[in-house]
């Protein structure tokens, strides 16, 4: 029996990077999950390949967590081919980096409406389920900008920050319902998303981190995993700073 056989989850945002790794370790340990993705080819081929290396079901759905409807059907899904939904991670993601005095206001909305909306919505929809269940954890992938803040990612930040005070007031409203929310809040992590920063900016960043290393998306996903077993029953409403001491 392994860790989390017999367990359902929900990753959203799953196609690549830190999600894709985060599906890929909850396999690993024998939950069956829901993967989700803006790109539909790319989504299910993920899930085929995560299924067939794991033998675990694994469905790539195509989602945009800002849509309501599709937060709603994602659920659904969910629900029709595990019957029980125990683990949700709110992964997606997206930044818009630029000045303030250059920053469109779209950007700033798509950012808000992607990072923190998202998991609002996804959240709200798997607590209908979870709360009949009187059982389940929400795990919101947060950043070390929401806590310490950004030039140039105002937007990006403010998602980050507002999805700390929604991991909180989730952890108060759904913990009668035994539904622990917390937050894993990652540094800098080799991923596409990062692969972008330019030489001179990752050296600045490099030596800013007391661990001299980039994360890995491994060291995100032990922290998902840690938050979504049993042995942490007794947390909730945290946010672990997964960042090589970068902010402490
Ligand atoms: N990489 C880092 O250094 C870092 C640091 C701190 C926090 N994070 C956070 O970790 C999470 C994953 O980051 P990553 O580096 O793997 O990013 P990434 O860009 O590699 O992957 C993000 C994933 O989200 C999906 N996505 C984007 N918009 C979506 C939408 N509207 N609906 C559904 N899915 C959508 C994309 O398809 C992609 O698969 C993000 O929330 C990000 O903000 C990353």
């Amino acid at each position: 029996m392994k860790r989390f056989s017999n367990k359902s989850v929900i990753v959203t945002g799953a196609g690549r990077g830190i999600g894709l790794e985060i599906a890929r370790t909850f396999a690993q340990n024998g939950a069956n999950i829901l993967m989700t993705g803006v790109n539909e080819e790319n989504i299910k081929k993920s899930a085929e390949t995560i299924s067939s290396n794991y033998s675990v079901k694994a469905i790539g759905v195509k989602q945009d967590v800002s849509s309501e409807a599709d937060c709603e059907k994602v659920v659904s899904i969910a629900e029709e081919n595990f019957s029980h939904i125990d683990i949700l991670v709110n992964n997606a993601g997206i930044t818009r980096d630029n000045l303030v005095l250059r920053m469109k206001e779209k950007d700033f909305e798509d950012v808000i409406a992607v990072n923190l909306k998202g998991p609002f919505l996804m959240s709200k929809h798997v607590f209908r389920i979870m709360s009949k269940q009187r059982s389940g954890r929400i795990i919101n992938i947060s950043s070390v900008v929401g806590q310490s803040g950004q030039a140039g990612q105002a937007n990006y930040a403010s998602s980050k920050a507002g999805l700390i005070g929604l991991t909180k007031s989730l952890a108060k409203e759904f913990a009668k319902r035994n539904v622990n929310v917390n937050s894993v809040s990652p540094g800098f992590i080799e991923t596409d998303m990062t692969a972008s920063l330019d030489e001179k900016t990752k050296a600045s960043i490099l030596s800013q981190i007391p661990l001299k290393r980039m994360g890995k998306p491994y060291d995100v996903a032990a922290a998902v995993l840690f938050l979504a077993g049993e042995e942490s029953s007794y947390i909730t409403g945290q946010i672990i700073a997964v960042n090589g001491g970068i902010y402490i």
